[in-house]
């Protein structure tokens, strides 16, 4: 069951600024910002690339809805760090792998706000096992989240975007870069948004929506932290010697999602240290 916009944060003892994504007075401090009272939603985005993506699109003054499966006190802890920051971030819990949620939670935004600006698709995932070890459930969830949830997130969330709107989904390297024998599946779920992506920039470019697709390569977060079991092999395999860090994929997706993004159409965007060249 989603929770809803408006009573999102109903629990916590003090409803803070992040509470209120419909008024304008908090965002009127970050005036200057390049998404100044853009609506913006990002999927999954309590934790890892999602929330470093939150904070930057509040900081430059957009007002961000976010949502998480499970992350409930991250998410309320962002939420917070936000609106100490005089930026605006209401999480929601509703799972990406669940149509109904997904509706839902756009539906519920768009009619709150009149219209959704920026649209991230970030929620994602993948289990690192030979296709021959993978459980049917371990498929479906990537099937399930990476594709259907994405594919949904774009097709719910387009219809209440106007001339202008920017539409990011968060792939991976591995769409295309196959380093290992551990990661085909999660690789197809990536090449399959990545084909979405190109083709609908044809149905949404003259609408001026732009659809973007930024293939990050290893990045530190919760997910596939640095020093895991994976960082040293990974590392090795980096032409820079490093794991990317949430700030520079979030850059890359703010500078697409503002007006001087608007000539990027259709594109995967590889942002890997040269992992995948
Ligand atoms: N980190 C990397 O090296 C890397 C590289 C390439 C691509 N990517 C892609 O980048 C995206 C984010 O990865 P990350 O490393 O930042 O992951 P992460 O640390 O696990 O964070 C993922 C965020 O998305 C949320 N999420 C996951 N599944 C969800 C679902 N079914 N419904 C709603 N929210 C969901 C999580 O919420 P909960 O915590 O509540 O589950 C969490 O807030 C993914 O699409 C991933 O494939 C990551």
């Amino acid at each position: 069951m989603t929770q809803h916009i408006t009573t999102a944060r109903a629990t916590t003892a003090q409803p803070s600024t992040a509470a209120q994504p419909s008024t304008k007075d908090s965002t009127e401090n970050q005036a200057a910002g390049r998404h100044a009272d853009k609506v913006a939603l990002v999927m999954g985005g309590a934790r890892g690339i999602g929330a470093g993506i939150v904070r930057l699109l509040a900081a430059e003054g957009a007002r961000v809805t976010f949502t998480y499966a499970s992350a409930t006190s991250e998410a309320e802890e962002l939420e917070k760090t936000i609106a100490a920051s005089g930026g605006t971030a209401v999480g929601v819990k509703a799972n990406s792998s669940d149509r109904s949620q997904v509706r839902e939670v756009i539906a519920e935004l768009a009619a709150l706000q009149g219209r959704i600006d920026i649209v991230i698709a970030n929620a994602g995932g993948g289990t690192k096992k030979l296709v021959a070890e993978l459980s049917d459930e371990e498929i479906d969830r990537m099937i399930d989240v990476n594709i259907r949830g994405t594919l949904d997130t774009i097709r719910f969330s387009t219809p209440h975007m106007r001339r202008g709107g920017r539409v990011i989904v968060i792939g991976s390297v591995s769409a295309t870069h196959f380093p290992d024998d551990i990661t085909s599946i999660y690789g197809m779920t990536k090449g399959a948004v990545a084909s979405l992506v190109r083709g609908m920039s044809r149905e949404l470019g003259p609408r001026g929506i732009t659809i973007n697709n930024v293939q990050p390569g290893p990045v530190d977060t919760p997910a596939n932290p640095a020093d895991g079991p994976f960082g040293d092999m990974l590392r090795e395999t980096i032409p820079v010697g490093r794991f990317g860090k949430v700030t520079e994929i979030a850059s890359l997706v703010s500078h697409i999602a503002s007006e001087d993004g608007g000539y990027i159409n259709g594109a995967s965007l590889d942002i890997d240290g040269g992992y995948s060249a």
